[in-house]
């Protein structure tokens, strides 16, 4: 259970912000272990929930008045820092850039107490470097739960069962432990006759219409770079989309979710039918308008870049995506030197 509440640990109010876009705010999600935390933890966490979330964007990033806005009310004490906004930004963004979790764990882990939680996150992203440098920055002495947990090895039969009941917690600890993203399940049974097998997304795509934590579960492992287009292992071709749209309109949120990742909505299943199909009108309505504001946004993006070629075709290229999280863990390196561990020689 230390493991549980290690990752909780990571400053709720700073994960509600993040919304619903971002698997930031996953720690926080699972009232059953809310309860088992210290009283005071508990309230804060509590308190964090009821926080209001920024404006949802259908597409791009959000607004800084938005995002400050929703500061003011959930970390007031993080507005003093411009670092901040720059990090949570691309988080909010719908969908988020790859590397926009990188910073914003890179930058909670500049609280020593936190860097373990920040490491576990880490892992179960996928940033194996990143996670290591992180882990570098937690205290060797106590060695924090949550880090000792990272030791033992993920259990593939155990992570599948774990999405599918949309456990959140086990399902990070079993990433952060190796179990992959791609990692094949077992046999389907839901609506197949058992000869196909699950990917994790398209088994967190199935729960997140039964389970309130499987949507998050599929937010953390497209986070953790899931391929969205990847067919289930077997004959009949499902993808996370198609089991998400045979759920009906309890799935909406998960097929928003996966058109923003770019999900192919015109994958065929073996019997000929697409996602666009399987629904009930509910869900299908709900999927050609994540369609059709996705190819709004896209074309708004292209024209938008043709237009700062035509402005600036001599310019440099822009700042790596990567800076983000650099510039928070310069920031780290700064801000230990004082306290005199000497953990990362
Ligand atoms: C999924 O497939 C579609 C169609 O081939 C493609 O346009 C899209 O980029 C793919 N998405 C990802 C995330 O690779
Ligand atoms: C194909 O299979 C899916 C899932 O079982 C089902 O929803 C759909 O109606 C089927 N399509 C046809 C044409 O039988």
């Amino acid at each position: 259970m230390g493991a549980v509440l290690g990752l909780l640990e990571l400053d709720a109010r700073l994960l509600v912000l993040c919304g619903p876009t971002s698997s930031a705010r996953l720690a926080c999600a699972s009232a059953a272990c809310v309860s088992t935390l210290p009283a005071e933890r508990r309230r804060a966490v509590q308190a964090a929930q009821g926080v209001e979330e920024p404006e949802l964007v259908e597409h791009g990033p959000l607004p800084v008045e938005a995002l400050t806005q929703a500061l003011r009310t959930a970390c007031p004490e993080l507005l003093g820092d411009r670092t901040w906004l720059h990090l949570l930004q691309p988080l909010c963004s719908s969908p988020p850039p790859d590397a926009a979790a990188d910073g914003v764990l890179a930058a909670v882990a500049r609280r020593p107490a936190l860097a373990g939680c920040a490491a576990v996150w880490a892992a179960a992203l996928g940033r194996r470097a990143l996670a290591v440098e992180l882990q570098a920055m937690a205290p060797t002495e106590p060695r924090p739960a949550v880090l000792r947990s990272m030791e033992e090895t993920g259990n593939v039969e155990q992570f599948f069962e774990d999405v599918l009941e949309g456990r959140l917690v086990s399902v990070i600890l079993h990433l952060a432990r190796g179990v992959t993203v791609e990692a094949t399940g077992p046999a389907i049974h839901r609506n197949d006759v058992g000869c196909c097998r699950w990917t994790p997304l398209a088994a967190a795509a199935d729960s997140a219409a039964r389970r309130t934590q499987g949507l998050l579960i599929a937010h953390l492992l497209l986070l953790a770079r899931a391929d969205v287009n990847r067919s289930c292992p077997g004959p009949c071709g499902w993808t996370p989309l198609m089991r998400a749209a045979s759920c009906g309109a309890p799935a909406i949120p998960t097929l928003q979710l996966l058109v923003q990742a770019k999900a192919d909505v015109r994958k065929r299943h073996e019997n000929g039918s697409t996602a666009l199909e399987m629904g009930d009108q509910t869900s299908a309505r709900a999927l050609r308008a994540a369609r059709d504001a996705r190819s709004r946004a896209e074309e708004a993006a292209a024209a938008a870049a043709t237009a700062a070629g035509a402005r600036g075709a001599a310019k440099p290229k822009a700042r790596p995506k990567s800076s983000a999280a650099l510039l928070a863990l310069q920031n780290a390196g700064r801000s230990s030197k004082g306290s005199g561990r000497g953990t990362r020689r």
